[in-house]
């Protein structure tokens, strides 16, 4: 029998629940997160809701359910050192502790360890520590930069030129404002090309990678409005994603492979638990935009779903060291992953209303975040709301497959259109014809 403590109360939360609930071995999870999830609370046994940063009242939860092992969602938790407070009560994470958890909470952090060891995919890039010379180095990358605010900002502290950032001006403002919270920011070179996320697990020596996805931040279709956490995500039945040569993936790897040996060599602590590179094909090149210690939201729901190897034995080799000679496999199937969130979402979203789903298709899985149950049914509760994932051989079906769910969705509510389809995609590949053939 093995019980699992899953912190956390989104769809990633609640997709990493129900694919440890489907392992060969006797498994129940417990959870903590900070609001009720109706998805994990069905599937938990004990479910305690409390602060993220509320450690006293979890090692109380914790001490009283006795799991076997902890599992974080969320960075923030593993940035304050919550896998190094369980530990020292004696239960092991499949997350990392805080030293490597660096790699997702300080930019510059991850930045220098890139360049230390010689590791490919890093910019050109600086840190600073004052605003002096953060103009000049902006002129010298021609006004193509990013800022990138050093800590953890709910990933709201990267802002990019012609994106967020219309002048030089603008730019040596936003870094000033990072400098006065953080006391340093990082100011990097701007990357052309398209974004994918590898995530590996890693048990600190082995990496295994999962399949590539691709993610959309921003609100509207066609890549349009503001940033979100994640509208929705893809992935292929190859395991690649059809902008990419093979080489592209091959690359993302072994940065993550090279990351995993020098984290240990410049902290003594093996990383243990998921190690996601957000990384960016570019003309010539594999670019790494940064790190994350944890599973992404909403990549999480297109991996774990055709995840065919045990997911308990996998988190017990990512904690025992022993992910070497395990063979990992995913089914070769397409999904697509897609947020229904509230009108008005991120930047004023209705919350309170109550939203009713209709007939949802075979073929598709339904994952709860941000929405409360009552007795009479479903409420928004003001963030993404319920992720819905298509899978099948094809990506346009399974893009069509999670449409035909999210459509069946009553109440003031919208969805982007475009993820994972035929359109889309083709703009993507385009994209990367020209760049690479200039
Ligand atoms: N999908 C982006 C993230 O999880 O941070």
């Amino acid at each position: 029998m093995k019980k699992v403590l899953i912190i956390g109360n989104g769809a990633r939360e609640h997709v990493i629940a129900e694919t440890l609930l489907r392992s060969s071995h006797q498994t129940s999870v417990i959870t903590y997160g900070s609001a009720t999830n109706p998805g994990l609370l069905q599937l938990s046994t004990a479910y305690e809701v409390g602060s993220l940063s509320d450690f006293d009242n979890l090692k109380d939860f914790a001490n009283h359910t006795k799991p076997d092992f902890a599992i974080m969602g969320p960075e923030a938790p593993i940035a304050a050192g919550m896998a190094d407070m369980l530990l020292a009560t004696g239960i092991k994470s499949a997350s990392p502790l805080k030293v490597s958890g660096a790699l997702e909470s300080s930019k510059s952090f991850a930045r220098d360890l890139l360049q230390k060891y010689n590791i490919p995919g890093n910019p050109a890039f600086k840190v600073f520590y004052k605003s002096e010379g953060i103009r000049e180095f902006m002129e010298k990358l021609g006004g193509n930069y990013v800022v990138k605010s050093d800590g953890l900002k709910g990933g709201k502290g990267v802002k990019v030129s012609g994106d967020h950032l219309e002048t030089i001006s603008d730019g040596v403002s936003y870094a000033e404002e990072c400098l006065r919270e953080d006391g340093k920011v990082v100011v990097e070179e701007k990357f052309i090309g398209q974004e994918f996320s590898l995530m590996s697990f890693v048990d600190g020596k082995t990496v295994v990678s999962m399949p590539a996805v691709q993610d959309h931040k921003r609100a509207y279709d066609g890549d349009k409005g503001p940033n979100t956490g994640g509208m929705g995500t893809y992935s292929c039945a190859d395991h690649s994603l059809p902008f990419l040569r093979p080489s592209d993936i091959q690359d993302a790897h072994d940065i993550n492979v090279q990351v995993t040996k020098a984290l240990y060599e410049e902290t003594g602590v093996y990383f243990t638990g998921i190690m996601y590179g957000g990384f960016i094909a570019c003309k010539d090149k594999v670019g790494l935009i940064e790190y994350n210690a944890r599973f992404g939201d909403p990549e999480a729901m297109n991996v774990l779903p055709i995840l065919k190897t045990d997911f308990v034995d996998i988190c017990l080799a990512t904690i025992e060291g022993s992910l070497d000679g395990m063979q990992i496999e995913f089914e070769k199937k397409a999904t697509v992953c897609k947020y229904i969130v509230p009108e008005g979402y991120p930047d004023s979203p209705v919350k309170g209303e109550k939203i009713e789903i209709g007939s949802i298709p075979d073929g598709v899985k339904t994952y709860y975040a941000s929405v409360d149950q009552r007795e009479d049914g479903l409420y928004l509760g003001g963030s993404r709301a319920i992720a819905f994932v298509g899978i099948a051989d094809e990506l346009d079906e399974a893009a069509a497959l999670a449409t035909s769910a999210m459509d069946s969705v009553r109440g003031p509510v919208f969805y982007r259109k475009d993820i994972g389809t035929k359109e889309l995609i083709q703009k993507k590949m385009d994209m990367m014809t020209g760049l690479r053939s200039c």
